[in-house]
């Protein structure tokens, strides 16, 4: 473990980002003690001329008790409000700059210097838009002091561009200015639970590795419902779309660890290799295998245009071009608005051949990861229905964290991903050559989109989305269980 004082920066302080997320997660690790007060100072910075005082009054509400600690709470919250001090400036003046790196500095010094070193973590809570300017300016008048060691790191989070080229222009803007190891580009997706237990499920296990292939599943889909629209945020949803917002990020994030190879090692360079390998191997997708929707009364928000051609709902099949998944299709499904909130994957496994059961059998072997709520991993398999009849029923070998893991508590994404930057692990954040090959995938459909050639068809708020959705599944080859339920035990 590193010794002397980390100082987080976080940008943009106000912002919705830096109060829901970000205050939170340093909050949580701070009250498990992964961050102490002797060695950490949060510095917020944003353009309004506020008091630290003001600050952390708005963010106080977001602060809520970590499990267990629920008695200390009042006082927690008092201790690590006391470690936040704001400073006020620009985007794009020397003069703000200039006082966080005095702020930061006098703090540092009051540590001892000699004996501890100068870690600066900058969280831009921003929009992308004013990454290049305050990335120049952290570069030029904010970074560690050399001479006492450490490091200065930068935490983005998407969107990044809006398609390939504006990535890639945005890319190279940061390149230019910090190296790829100072860069963490977070996508939250990475530090849920189950999503973590990807790479351990597939390579830990004997039981997966001879089935995870074309010769077995029939095919894989990944899922992301939400049961609300896009709320007071429609004005930024417009410009993205939910492709860019959720399929071209999390899901296709997910889908890289569901298909990729086993890595050379955990080494988090040999992770990401991987992950960039699979990604070349997908195709075009070909219009055919793309539904688009639009929930009615999305144009109602004020700040969405009356004529928007926004999809808030997309499903599209992904083919991977290589030995393992040739013929199987990735079927992306991600919407708002919908009758659900959930998030899962679900692996689909092909008939039995030659089944002498055939003929009672309710569906197919499935294994599904449920991300969330209720995480979970449930095998679906077709057992004799107990009792005196000889006959046959759909089951499931369930593992529910809920209830196996009833003392646990599983830590909220941004806690770990932030964690992870202070302790330099990048193997669950995107690496450049992985976003650019995000967007290649991406980048043709959207801009068919874009030009208005590809339309979204309406669905009713509360549905499951269009019904043709439904019917791209399957198509692809997506067979349905009938009259069968996982209902999550209740403790
Ligand atoms: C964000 C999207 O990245 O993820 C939102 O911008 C979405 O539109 C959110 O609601 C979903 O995250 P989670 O963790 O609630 O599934």
């Amino acid at each position: 473990p590193e010794i002397g004082c980390l100082s987080v920066i976080v940008l943009g302080a106000s912002g919705d980002l830096a109060k829901k997320k970000t205050f939170p997660a340093l909050f949580h690790l701070y009250r498990q003690g992964f961050i102490q007060s002797q060695d950490v100072h949060i510095f917020g910075y944003a353009r309004t001329a506020i008091s630290d005082h003001d600050l952390r009054s708005r963010i106080r509400g977001y602060l809520t008790p970590c499990k267990g600690f629920e008695e200390t709470h009042e006082e927690d919250v008092a201790q690590f409000l006391r470690l936040i001090k704001y400073v006020s400036g620009a985007y794009d003046k020397e003069e703000g700059f200039r006082l966080l790196d005095k702020a930061i500095s006098e703090y540092e010094l009051s540590k001892n210097s000699t004996e501890g070193s100068s870690r600066r973590l900058f969280y831009l809570a921003l929009p992308p838009s004013v990454y290049p300017p305050v990335c120049k300016m952290i570069r030029s008048y904010c970074m560690n002091k050399s001479d006492l060691g450490g490091w200065t790191r930068i935490v983005v989070e998407k969107p990044f561009g809006r398609d390939l080229a504006s990535a890639e222009e945005l890319s190279a803007q940061i390149g230019e200015l910090f190296d790829e190891p100072q860069i963490y580009r977070i996508d939250h997706y990475l530090g849920k639970e189950l999503v973590q237990n990807l790479m351990v499920l597939r390579f830990a296990n004997r039981f997966f590795l001879p089935l995870w292939n074309r010769d077995n599943i029939s095919n894989i889909q990944i899922v992301f419902r939400e049961d609300f629209g896009t709320d007071g945020r429609g004005g930024y949803f417009d410009q993205y779309g939910i492709i860019r917002d959720i399929i071209q990020n999390h899901l296709l994030q997910v889908l890289c660890l569901v298909a990729m190879e086993k890595p050379v090692s955990l080494k988090p360079e040999h992770v990401r290799d991987e992950k960039v390998k699979v990604l070349q191997s997908v195709l075009p997708i070909e219009d055919n295998e793309v539904v688009l929707g639009q929930y009615e009364g999305y144009t109602d928000d004020p700040t969405v245009p009356d004529n928007s051609n926004t999809p808030t709902f997309a499903t599209m099949v992904l083919r991977i071009h290589n030995e393992r998944w040739e013929g199987v299709p990735f079927i992306m499904k991600a919407g708002k608005a919908l009758n659900s909130r959930k998030a899962e994957i679900r692996v689909q496994f092909k008939d039995v051949p030659g089944d002498i059961y055939k003929c009672q059998k309710q569906g197919r072997n499935e294994f599904v990861i449920r991300l969330q709520p209720s995480e979970a991993m449930y095998m679906k398999l077709t057992v004799k229905q107990p009792g005196l009849e000889m006959t046959t029923a759909q089951s499931e070998l369930d593992l529910s964290y809920g209830q196996r893991y009833q003392e646990t508590i599983i830590p909220e994404a941004y806690e770990r991903l932030i964690l992870d930057t202070i302790r330099g692990d990048q193997q669950h954040f995107v690496r450049r050559d992985e976003l650019k090959a995000a967007w290649e995938i991406f980048t043709p459909l959207l801009h068919r989109i874009d030009r208005g050639e590809m339309k979204p068809l309406p669905y009713k708020p509360g549905s499951r989305g269009p019904e043709e959705a439904d019917k791209l599944a399957q198509k692809a080859g997506y067979v349905q269980t009938h009259g069968y339920i996982w209902i999550p035990p209740t403790l």
